[in-house]
Formats: C-alpha cells, sequence, structure tokens
C-alpha cells in the first residue's frame, strides 16, 4: 500500500515528521556508528577515500536505507546507506521488477536463494540501480540531486552500499519533503506544475518512477526535487503502464492535502501531453 495513503492525520505526522528529521547535531565519525555494523565500515571507507570529511546528522532512517548529512570538499552531502538486507521486504523482486541494474544469472539464482549471498547481491544491486537513474536523470535535466560519485560509480558501488548525492537543505535541516511542507496557494500550484513536469519528464525516457507522491519529492527554495530510485522501472517491465497509473493516483491523492483536485485520470492525461510535447534540456557536460 502506498504511502500516499497514510496522510489521514496530517498535522499528527506533521508534528512527528519534524520531531523524526530534527538534525542530531554535529557529529564526527568516530562517534557515530554504534549498533550498526554495516555503517562504520562505510564511513570510513567514504573517508578514506576523501569523500566525506565528517558526518554531521542522522536525516532519517527507514526500514531500506538511512539517510545522513555529511560534509565533503564538495559541500554538503546527502549519505543514503541500504541497510542490512536481510531485514528488508524484498518487494523489488516482484511487481517492480529489479530496478534498471540488470542481474546476472549468478545473481540472480543467489537472489532466489535468499541467503545471505542473496541479501548481498540484491543490496548492491539497490544501489546500483539507484546510482545509473540517478545519473541518467542528472545527465537528462531533470531536477534530481546532483550524484557525487562518477562520473562511472560502478567500481565503487560495487564496494560500498551506499548512493552519496548533492544534500538538499542547508547546515541546519533538510528540505521538507512536499508531503510535510506548508504552501501557499500559488506554491501549491507551482509545486503541482513541476511534479507532473517531472513525472513526465521521467515518462519520455521511458521510465517510471514506482513510488511517486509527496513523500519522495522534496521541496527547497521554490523547487521541486525528485528523490529515491531503486524501484525505477524501464521498458522491459510488463507492468510499467499500470506502475505509471499507479503513481499518477498516489500523486494526486498526495496532493489533495495542497488543494490540488485531480484525478488518477487526469493526472495521467496531462503526464502523457506533457511528455509529448515537452523540449529534452539535458545538462551540459563539463570536459
Ligand atoms: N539528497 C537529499 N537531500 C536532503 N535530504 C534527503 C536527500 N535524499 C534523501 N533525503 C531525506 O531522506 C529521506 C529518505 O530518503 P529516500 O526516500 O531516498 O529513502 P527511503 O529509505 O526510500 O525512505 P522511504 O522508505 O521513507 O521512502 C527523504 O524523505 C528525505 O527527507
Ligand atoms: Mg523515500
Amino acid at each position: 500500500m502506498s504511502r500516499a495513503f497514510e496522510h489521514e492525520d496530517a498535522d499528527a505526522e506533521q508534528k512527528l515528521a519534524r520531531k523524526r528529521r530534527k538534525p542530531q547535531g554535529k557529529r564526527k565519525l568516530a562517534d557515530l556508528g554504534s549498533g550498526a555494523e554495516t555503517v562504520d565500515p562505510v564511513f570510513a571507507q567514504l573517508e578514506m577515500l576523501g569523500v566525506i570529511t565528517e558526518v554531521m546528522a542522522e536525516i532519517k532512517s527507514g526500514k531500506e536505507a538511512t539517510v545522513y548529512q555529511a560534509r565533503g570538499d564538495q559541500g554538503l552531502i546527502a549519505l543514503k546507506i541500504y541497510r542490512d538486507v536481510a531485514a528488508r521486504s524484498f518487494k523489488n523482486t516482484g511487481q517492480y521488477g529489479l530496478g534498471l541494474a540488470r542481474s546476472s544469472d549468478a545473481v540472480n539464482k543467489a537472489i532466489a536463494a535468499r541467503g545471505s549471498r542473496g541479501a548481498a547481491a540484491l543490496q548492491d544491486l539497490w544501489v546500483a540501480s539507484e546510482y545509473m537513474v540517478l545519473w541518467q536523470l542528472w545527465n537528462a535535466g531533470l531536477p534530481v540531486p546532483e550524484p557525487l560519485i562518477g562520473p562511472e560509480p560502478f567500481d565503487y558501488v560495487q564496494s560500498s552500499p551506499a548512493v552519496l548525492m548533492r544534500f538538499i537543505g542547508d547546515e541546519n535541516a533538510p528540505a521538507p519533503r512536499l508531503s510535510e511542507a506548508r504552501l501557499s496557494p500559488d506554491e501549491a500550484q507551482s509545486a503541482w506544475r513541476q511534479s507532473l513536469e517531472a513525472m513526465a519528464r521521467l515518462h519520455k525516457l521511458g521510465l517510471v518512477h514506482g513510488d511517486y507522491s509527496t513523500y519522495n519529492l522534496l521541496w527547497w527554495e521554490g523547487s521541486v526535487m525528485m528523490i529515491d530510485f531503486p524501484q525505477v522501472s524501464d521498458k522491459t517491465n510488463p507492468n510499467l503502464q499500470s506502475l505509471l497509473r499507479r503513481d499518477a493516483h498516489s500523486l494526486a491523492l498526495s496532493f489533495k492535502r495542497h488543494g490540488i483536485r485531480e484525478d488518477e485520470e487526469s493526472t495521467l492525461r496531462e503526464v502523457e501531453r506533457l511528455a509529448r510535447t515537452l523540449v529534452d534540456r539535458p545538462r551540459l557536460r563539463l570536459p
């Protein structure tokens, strides 16, 4: 069931979200890492690689990944670390397909066996899948956080369960999700149009987000930023059209609290219309 259905008591949820997201103060790498055995080595590895110098706060810990605010030479970094996948649902092996990272026969067998090797393989696949999408969307000019490893991240992702990207927000706090942002009517209209356009640009690339709602859209300085990509599907997924329809449904439903009155059908039509008419705006690659 999509999270879009879960926000009946918006105010209570907002309070909870604020509490949960409150940065926990600046903490040095060495002070974090208690408990989660998988996290410590990741911080150490990233520090060794010179990618991060300080982990500042834990932003959010979900059932699949924990996102940290970190600092590095490139400024503020969001560090998304996939947890021990033994605790994770295997939803991605069902209707979603396996994201865009195509797995080898050996990986498929390991996943089917669901032993520790399968779990590790699946974890690599999720990181690789999220990175691949992030790079593709960034290069295509979509509103996503800039990926901060690469341009060929694949050696790296094979050896670490983390995705690094530009942190959206400032020193003090992350950008709010659209699910919890308070918007004026004009801002709500703008956020809705931007969310439709981002979905249409994705559709134009032959991709479907697969978990598209205000819960995976950040709001920062008047702009919408799309996040959370491990479950993105492409044309090889036979359920692509129904996933697109479901995303349209979740988006419209989750925007109701901002006063937007659209439904699955009208949202889908508008996304398809935009996908036919929008002009590509790829980002220029620096030499
Ligand atoms: N680049 C970023 N900049 C700032 N905050 C971010 C960034 N990426 C993620 N976050 C924060 O971390 C949260 C979790 O990120 P994301 O949705 O990618 O992970 P998730 O584990 O799939 O979470 P969920 O299960 O809640 O969807 C986001 O809702 C957002 O608040
Ligand atoms: Mg998410």
